[in-house]
């Protein structure tokens, strides 16, 4: 297949792009001045310098392509720079299924993210908006709603490198959340980190097969950890102990107000939230149809923290 991604110079997209080369298809990246270094493999990439705003430059990108794969998100918004999650997350996709439709592309799939709602946060919101106009595109749809992924972020954001960074190395204890006075529930959200490799797999096999409508896949992984037991393990993967105390989220969410349009603050109230409300899944039927064994989340698998 030719496959034309726009977002594919980011973690997942990493991952996506060699999955890509790997399987014998031809991938095509709609990259910004600047992020060219970034593409995985770019010798064997067919590469669009252009910004996914400017319909030619998108159009450029998929005419031609078999398929196309929206990765673009955002964890924060910078309203000042015009990057708000309605612009990149439902804007820019809409824009690309209408261009891909318009293209005579086939296939589409959109990195969407588990627990995405029409109630949401706006992260989460952008997301749902987009898959609804994907589902109705009447383009062969696939969409992925991962929990957290983890792997080797080849330099770019990825949350276990971010819990080492801004948890584990430094000096203080490790916060275990809880809502409200609920101290009995501090630390024990549940998550299903599921690892970048299967996440890629999944989506190029999904294209593969080319569903005939609309496919959701839910994307976790084979275990649904809490809090305090990803603190632990990312902790063992480094060799160390972590002491981790009972941490109120209502102080958090007013730093967050305050601070957290800066880009320097590690969390935004919305990622707060997110956290808290847990992420997990069973999406044992989606890794058997397409014969893949999740990868665990364990120190042999965390050893790129090191
Ligand atoms: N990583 C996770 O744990 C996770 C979990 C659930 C869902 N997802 C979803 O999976 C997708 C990929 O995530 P990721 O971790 O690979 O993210 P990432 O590493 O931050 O990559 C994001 C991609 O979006 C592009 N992008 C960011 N800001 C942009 C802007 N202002 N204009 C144009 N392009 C922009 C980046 O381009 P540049 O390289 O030029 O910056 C990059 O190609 C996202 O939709 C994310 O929401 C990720």
């Amino acid at each position: 297949m030719r496959v034309a991604l726009i977002g594919g110079t980011g973690f997942v997209g990493s991952y996506v792009v060699e999955e890509l080369l790997s399987r014998g298809h031809s991938p095509t990246l709609l990259v910004r001045r600047g992020s060219e270094a970034k593409v995985r493999q770019a010798q064997r990439c067919r590469l669009v310098t252009g910004t996914l705003d400017d319909e030619a430059h998108v159009r450029e990108t998929v005419s031609d392509a078999d398929a196309v794969i929206y990765l673009v998100g955002i964890l924060r918004e910078d309203s000042r720079r015009g990057i708000t999650f309605d612009a990149l997350q439902r804007r820019g996709a809409e824009r690309a299924i209408d261009i891909a439709r318009e293209s005579g592309v086939r296939r589409f799939a959109l990195m969407s993210a588990n627990g995405v709602h029409a109630n949401g946060t706006p992260y989460q919101t952008t997301k749902w908006h987009a898959e609804r106009h994907l589902e109705s595109s009447g383009l062969a749809a696939t969409v992925l709603r991962p929990s957290v992924v983890f792997g080797d972020p080849r330099g770019r954001t990825e949350f276990c490198t971010q819990l080492r960074d801004q948890m584990i190395l430094p000096p203080l204890p490790a916060p275990l959340f809880f809502n409200g006075f609920s101290i009995h529930d501090a630390g024990r959200f549940l998550m299903s980190p599921v690892y970048v490799g299967n996440v890629a797999r999944v989506l190029v096999a999904a294209l593969e097969a080319e569903p005939a409508g609309s496919e959701t896949h839910l994307l976790c992984g084979p275990e649904a950890l809490e809090w305090r037991e990803i603190i632990e393990r990312i902790a063992g993967a480094l060799g160390r102990r972590k002491l981790a105390i009972p941490a109120p989220a209502g102080p958090l969410r007013l730093a967050a107000d305050l601070l957290g349009t800066r880009q320097w603050f590690p969390i935004t109230r919305d990622q707060i939230d997110m956290l808290l409300e847990g992420n997990t899944g069973d999406s044992s039927e989606v890794f058997a149809r397409f014969g893949i064994e999740p990868t665990p989340f364990d120190s042999a698998n965390l050893a790129y923290l090191r």
